[in-house]
């Protein structure tokens, strides 16, 4: 027969029924005249108890099956009498698939989730990376969904470009190697041979290229991976992040708080509908306030305050912080923090920073010395979501462009959108890792990506 998922069994499989499972031990036990094997298929949080006794033609092999063993069963459901399960499966049949000896890495015990990052090969297999990973498809689907009710075009933006939209120097570049170069020495490629006539690199944002589609579809988003050489190995940066950024023409700084917050809200709503087991997990092993935090974040509407009152907030703060607080000085997560955490209690957007301190599009405020820029705050994670009104004036942001050390004739294409048919628009990206942190709890973005790309980490 054919086999069924052991979520599907769990969900309330009537006793009695014949099913055949397939998936990895992850305990085994052997008692008197029985053994237990505790099945895992990835389908849910849950093992299903498989029951074999000494009836079946291989118990010998069944009563030796280690930990990390990939098995078939084929069994009847029946109620279990164990607390904490509702059924087990009492096997008729049992095949080892992949047999796992007692050097698997993942035997039964508490590990760090340092030790499980030396393992991202095999960390899928554990209960807290199951559940981060099932969480984080679960939220991508949903993040499609969200936009598809409002009528938002989906666009994929290129990864390899020569723009770098943020500003910040921190693009990789793209190289290729050169067939006609003689083999180096110690037999390496040499990747110093550029493809494309200008110098490329990996995108740090679809931002760009996503305005030139809201100038034609109105509604758009992006959802892709971006990268960052950022060198800064925080708990929060890595240099290869998922980021999903909607653009919406004829909308203002408000318009896109308004669905920022509406955004996130939903997928706040999303997993505590759609994951409860896998949060309920987290909230009991890893962050025991994040159902109560979730679920308020998602019935409340969010403050917002100008950037020059965050720094006054700051100013007066009783705590000390590491880098100093002066209008005109970026935020650092200990600020966000604070402000969140601190003042708020909640997430909070801080809008209208100083032009110095923010990217070249974004819109220039009439008092000459902010833009219409939006970050969207929220407690544990600090910047969630950057967003701004983009600068549709063509003359202002070829001055902007200049002021950033960016050569107007470089972003050409840039430029002509705000020659033809210039709108206001406005759009955010928010980073899908730090949106998996805040909703599970976990601290470190290399626990939420399935294989972290960090200062010198790319090995799998
Ligand atoms: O604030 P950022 O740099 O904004 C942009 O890239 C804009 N182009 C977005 C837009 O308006 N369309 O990045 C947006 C978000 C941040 O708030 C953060 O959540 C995440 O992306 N992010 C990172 N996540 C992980 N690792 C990094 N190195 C990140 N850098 C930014
Ligand atoms: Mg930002």
């Amino acid at each position: 027969n054919e086999r069924i998922r052991i979520r599907e069994i769990l969900a309330g499989a009537p006793a009695g029924r014949e099913v055949t499972v397939k998936g990895w031990v992850r305990t085994s036990r052997v008692g008197k005249g029985v053994a237990f094997l505790a099945v895992n298929d990835g389908s849910c949080l849950a093992s299903l108890q498989v029951v074999a006794e000494p009836g079946l033609a291989n118990y010998d092999e069944v009563r030796a099956i280690g930990t990390g063993a990939a098995v078939a069963v084929r069994g009847l459901v029946a109620e279990s009498p164990a607390a904490g399960q509702a059924v087990e499966l009492h096997a008729a049949e049992v095949t080892v698939i992949g047999s796992a000896d007692e050097q698997y890495p993942l035997q039964k015990k508490r590990h760090t989730f340092e030790y499980l990052r030396t393992i991202a090969h095999l960390r899928p297999r554990s209960n807290t990376f199951g559940a981060v990973f099932r969480i984080r498809s679960s939220l991508a689907q949903a993040v499609h969904r969200f936009f598809a009710e409002r009528g938002f075009l989906y666009v994929h933006t290129p990864i390899i470009t020569t723009s770098d939209c943020e500003g910040a120097g921190e693009l990789f570049r793209v190289t290729t190697l050169d067939p006609s170069a003689p083999p180096m020495a110690d037999g390496a490629v040499d990747f110093s041979q550029d493809f494309f006539a200008a110098q490329a690199g990996l995108t740090v944002s679809g931002q760009l290229e996503g305005e030139l589609f809201a100038q034609a579809f109105s509604d758009i988003y992006t959802f892709g991976p971006t990268f960052r050489a950022e060198n800064s190995n925080t708990p929060r940066h890595a240099a290869e992040f998922w980021m999903i950024e909607p653009e919406m023409a004829f909308a203002d700084l408000r318009d896109d708080a308004a669905l920022a917050e509406d955004f996130f809200r939903y997928l706040c709503r999303h997993v505590l509908a759609n994951c409860a087991e896998d949060m309920a997990f987290f909230n009991e092993h890893v962050d025991r306030g994040l159902l109560a935090r979730v679920r308020q974040v998602a019935g409340s509407s969010f403050a917002m305050m100008e950037y020059g009152e965050a720094i006054e907030h700051l100013k007066r703060a009783a705590v000390p912080f590491e880098y100093p607080v002066e209008w005109g000085l970026d935020l650092q997560t200990e600020h966000e923090r604070y402000l969140t955490e601190q003042v708020v209690g909640g997430p909070v957007f801080v809008v209208n920073y100083p032009r110095e301190i923010k990217a070249f599009y974004m819109r220039l405020n009439d008092d000459g010395r902010t833009v219409a820029a939006m970050d969207l705050l929220v407690p544990k994670v600090g910047e969630i979501i950057g967003g701004s009104q983009r600068e549709e004036r063509c003359d202002l942001l070829e001055i902007r462009m200049r002021e950033s050390g960016i050569a107007p004739e470089s972003l050409w294409w840039y430029l002509d959108s705000r020659r033809w048919g210039s709108t206001p628009h406005a759009g955010f990206g928010l980073g899908f890792e730090r949106l998996i942190m805040y909703l599970t709890g976990m601290e470190n973005i290399r626990d939420v990506i399935p294989f972290p790309r960090t200062p010198r980490h790319a090995e799998f």
